[in-house]
């Protein structure tokens, strides 16, 4: 046996033994030569066969990890049938989740906060706090209904790497994602129009769906995969759908990401109805892999795509600064943004556009994006250790929430009322739907690290799962 396969084969057998555990980084190729006392080639060609044998995963400029999939729970199951257009209600759960008790003792699996103790996340803090002294009164004003100029030239810059070429002069600043896709939905439909939506999808865009009058079109979509254009299709046929509107890249709740064959697809068949698709990029950047997938608005020559994204999940959801770019719409869409709330709050968007200025962003991003596959990995272990067989979870390649199927005999919403007794929450799978598909789904947040707290989070979840199975 070769010197590299001796070493592989000890590392193999750590693994198997649980000496390193899912998620867990192994040791660097250089003290693996030192203490083994080979060289570095050999050492890397015992990684090469150790992730030949799926046992690890290298992390670009982190060193190599050990796999979880393996041991990965199976995808969530889904519906292909296609429902028709419904009302979306669902407002009181969703008010339920915002309504957080000031209670440090729960610990939340449900909203999907991101991390904000990352110290890269400090020169951001630092410019926001002494940016009021250095722009004087700037700071009290109103800025540009379109925002301020320094940040719209960075997110331009921002937006090359999802493939989009845009100028400043593209972009409408909103008060987060959310404003966005409002002021859109406004901007594009009225009430009766269909919006096609994925399903399961994010509940604020569904509730934006429901207060403009409008009604959701669920379209079953694939774990991995996303929005089935089959199904899409069938859709554009069937009902005279008004627009798309779609999380493709790395979706909450559900993770998956439509492929760049699919995203041009829907491209062709939004062309061919004439009607525009709203893109929810937010969770775009949050790739664990680089580059990161393309936007549909990288395929976009005719203005069709409105783009709507934010800094709530790459940055901090505080800050409330979100963008859109609406093609073809703009004029529209700057109307309603004005008649909605006229310009944004000036600060934060100086802060960010220093904070990308100066680099901070792509350094951000880098930490982040190694820190949520890491905890990514984890959240699968824990859910396949701690929930009962049989339970499904997604394998998101990005962002950070994850989606679980339970037995079809649990209530989420019963379920997380149980866990909250026991100062755990969850976010129930009804949320994500206008129909009533998803009573034993939840979402689980794994942006924080991944403590023994939030481990005993997930055992408890477990522990309710079983019990509600066993008096079932
Ligand atoms: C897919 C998606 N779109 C939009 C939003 C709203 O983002 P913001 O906080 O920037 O308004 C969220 C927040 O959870 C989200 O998950």
């Amino acid at each position: 046996m070769k010197l590299y396969e001796q070493l592989a084969d000890s590392l193999s057998s750590r693994i198997e033994q649980g000496f390193y555990q899912s998620g867990d980084k192994l040791p660097s190729i250089r003290n693996l030569s030192q203490q083994h006392g080979v060289s570095i080639s050999t050492v890397q060609e015992a990684y090469r066969l150790i992730e030949e044998r799926g046992l690890a995963r290298p992390r670009p400029k982190s060193g190599y990890y050990v796999s979880t999939q393996r041991g990965l729970p199976p995808l969530p199951s889904t519906d292909q049938v296609l429902q028709k257009p419904l009302q979306v209600s669902q407002w009181s759960h969703v008010l339920h989740m915002f309504n957080r008790p000031d209670n440090d003792l729960i610990t939340w699996l449900s909203v999907a906060l991101p991390w904000l103790e990352s110290t890269t996340l400090r020169p951001l803090q630092n410019t926001l706090s002494d940016l009021s002294r250095r722009v004087g009164l700037r700071g009290l004003a109103y800025d540009r209904l379109n925002g301020a100029e320094e940040l719209r030239r960075q997110l331009a810059r921002v937006a090359i790497d999802a493939g989009c070429q845009l100028t400043p002069d593209d972009i409408i600043i909103t008060t987060g994602c959310q404003e966005a896709l409002s002021i859109t939905l406004r901007t594009i439909a009225g009430p009766g129009d269909i919006i096609a939506i994925e399903s399961p999808g994010f509940f604020g865009a569904l509730q934006a769906i429901e207060a403009s009058g409008l009604k959701a079109l669920e379209i079953p979509c694939h774990p991995e995969h996303g929005m089935s254009m089959e199904a899409l299709e069938l859709a554009l046929e069937q009902w005279p759908v008004k627009a798309i509107l779609t999380t493709p890249t790395f979706n909450n709740p559900a993770g998956h990401t439509l492929t760049d064959e699919n995203k041009q697809r829907m491209l062709t068949l939004a062309t061919q109805y004439d009607i525009p698709i709203i893109e929810d990029d937010i969770y775009g950047d949050l790739a664990y892999s680089y580059p990161r997938p393309r936007a549909i608005k990288s395929w976009d020559t005719e203005g069709r795509v409105i783009y709507c994204t934010s800094t709530s999940k790459t940055m901090a959801p505080g800050l409330r600064v979100g963008w859109v770019a609406p093609g073809r719409y703009l004029q529209q869409v700057m109307h309603m943004k004005y008649i909605t709330s006229m310009s944004s709050t000036t600060l934060p968007q100086l802060a960010v556009a220093e904070f990308i200025a100066q680099g901070g962003y792509e350094r951000h991003l880098r930490r982040v994006r190694a820190h949520y596959q890491h905890n990514r990995d984890r959240m699968q272990d824990w859910v396949s250790r701690y929930l009962p067989a049989g339970t499904r979870a997604s394998n998101p390649q990005g962002g950070f929430v994850l989606w679980v199927e339970l037995s079809q005999q649990i209530d989420a919403n019963k379920l997380n009322e149980r866990c909250q007794a026991r100062g755990v929450n969850v976010a129930p799978g009804t949320l994500f739907t206008a129909g009533k598909k998803y009573r034993n789904f939840i979402r689980l947040n794994y942006a924080q690290p991944p403590t023994a707290e939030i481990e005993q989070a997930v055992q408890i979840v477990g522990e309710e799962v079983q019990m509600m199975m066993d008096q079932d």
